[in-house]
């Protein structure tokens, strides 16, 4: 190895999920459906739904506090921060940029990433790019999503499938070989139509019309999506094992995009993988979109599933259409300083002083507003 080659590892993970649960017999009250169906023909059993309050910011910041906790990485250390989501809090201003407000992460540039439930593998591949080049350092790469606030509750095609949560991972370079090792990230954009949320952009803005249309929840043609996915998601783990110079024989564990039991069955039988190297967590959550990988690893690594050395594969599909693969080679890497007692007071200061620094530039925005008000001054001078 050269003396100054920089590896990407994954030095911190985290996931923040709703308490509150949505099971199939609550749906089977809400709309003509049943447990066997959901279960049988999707292999969910509950997911989770935000209360009022609980946004994709919310459930994205505690993700990626605890990623950061266990990285021992302190928020002014970020040069990057990525949110990938299909349900931001705003058109703008970025759900990234509230998330590095609330951190006080001073030194990071921030911004969403819009590849639906490919976004998070999206932010992944672009995050160690950036590391392995050395224009950054350290980057926080989250997927979070409030999937349950887009979604037709009368629609029993699609309301069945979808959940709410956030997962987070902190990327740094590292010397130790290993890390992130290959990405594909890809598009088929004539695809769009097959999964959509038609209104709210500028095709078609709100307006009573599309209220009226019920165009502002989610279409999905559930069936040409199945048969894209088992494609794709096959292909993509080919591309990046072959990339990495491995065999499917050396993927230790397959994380594939939580969607649907029998499309994760189909690819990995194609793959030739028996469905003891696939992590499964979709009976708990259902299908979080961008969220659903990191919370898989996050519960992987937690599990005791991935062990230093291991290759792990991840895949996703999703609206554009899209698709990603990455290869990760595991290392359980010991934070560079490990958290002791006056660092975390340190980091707690921190985040003290970055929320009052907050508070009072929101402050002297309003007051500097007021003063040139007052003076009759044009609002742009
Ligand atoms: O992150 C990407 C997001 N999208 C996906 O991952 C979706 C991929 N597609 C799928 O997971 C599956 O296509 C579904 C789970 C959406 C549907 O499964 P399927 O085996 O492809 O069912 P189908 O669409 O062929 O529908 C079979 C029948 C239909 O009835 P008819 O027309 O045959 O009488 C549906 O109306 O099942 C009916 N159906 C339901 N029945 C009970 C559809 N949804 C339900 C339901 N409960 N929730």
């Amino acid at each position: 190895m050269a003396a100054n080659q920089r590896y990407v590892h994954i030095v911190g993970w985290g996931m923040e999920v709703p308490e509150r649960r949505l099971t199939n017999a609550d749906l089977e009250r809400m709309v003509e459906t049943s447990d066997e169906w959901i279960t049988t023909r999707t292999g969910i059993k509950e997911r989770r739904i935000a209360r009022e309050g609980e946004t994709t910011a919310t459930l994205a910041l505690g993700a990626a506090r605890k990623a950061l906790q266990k990285a021992g990485v302190s928020p002014a250390d970020l040069d990057l921060i990525i949110v990938a989501s299909a349900t931001p809090e705003h058109a703008f201003p970025a759900t990234a940029c509230l998330v590095q407000d609330a951190l006080g992460a001073d030194r990071a540039g921030a911004f969403d990433l819009s590849a639906a439930c490919s976004g998070f593998l999206y932010g992944l591949c672009l995050a160690s790019q950036a590391i392995r080049t050395g224009a950054i350092e350290t980057a926080l790469v989250i997927g979070s999503e409030t999937l349950s606030r887009i979604v037709d509750w009368k629609d029993r095609n699609t309301c069945v499938l979808f959940g709410d949560g956030a997962g987070a991972v902190v990327l740094t370079a590292r010397p130790e070989p290993g890390g992130v090792l290959a990405c594909t990230m890809r598009a088929d954009g004539s695809g769009g139509p097959l999964l959509e949320l038609p209104a709210g952009g500028s095709r078609y803005p709100t307006s009573l019309e599309t209220l009226a249309h019920n165009m502002h929840t989610i279409k999905m043609k559930g069936r040409e999506i199945f048969r894209f996915a088992v494609r794709v998601m096959a292909d993509a783990a080919r591309h990046v094992v072959e990339e990495a110079g491995l065999t499917m024989d050396e993927v230790a564990l397959l994380i594939p995009h939580q969607a649907n039991r029998r499309i994760i069955e189909a690819a990995a039988n194609r793959l030739k993988l028996p469905m003891e190297r696939v992590y499964l967590n979709l009976d708990r959550y259902g299908n979080t979109s961008s969220a659903s990988i990191p919370i898989a690893l996050t519960e992987a690594v937690e599990e005791g599933r991935l062990r230093p050395g291991d290759h792990v594969v991840m895949v996703a599909f999703g609206a554009g259409l899209t698709w990603a693969g990455v290869l990760v080679q595991w290392a359980e890497l010991l934070p560079v300083a490990p958290p002791t007692p006056r660092r975390r007071l340190r980091e707690r200061t921190q985040s003290l002083v970055a929320r009052i620094r907050s508070s009072w530039r929101r402050t002297r925005r309003y007051v500097w507003g007021l003063v040139r008000r007052l003076r009759g001054e044009p609002p742009l001078s």
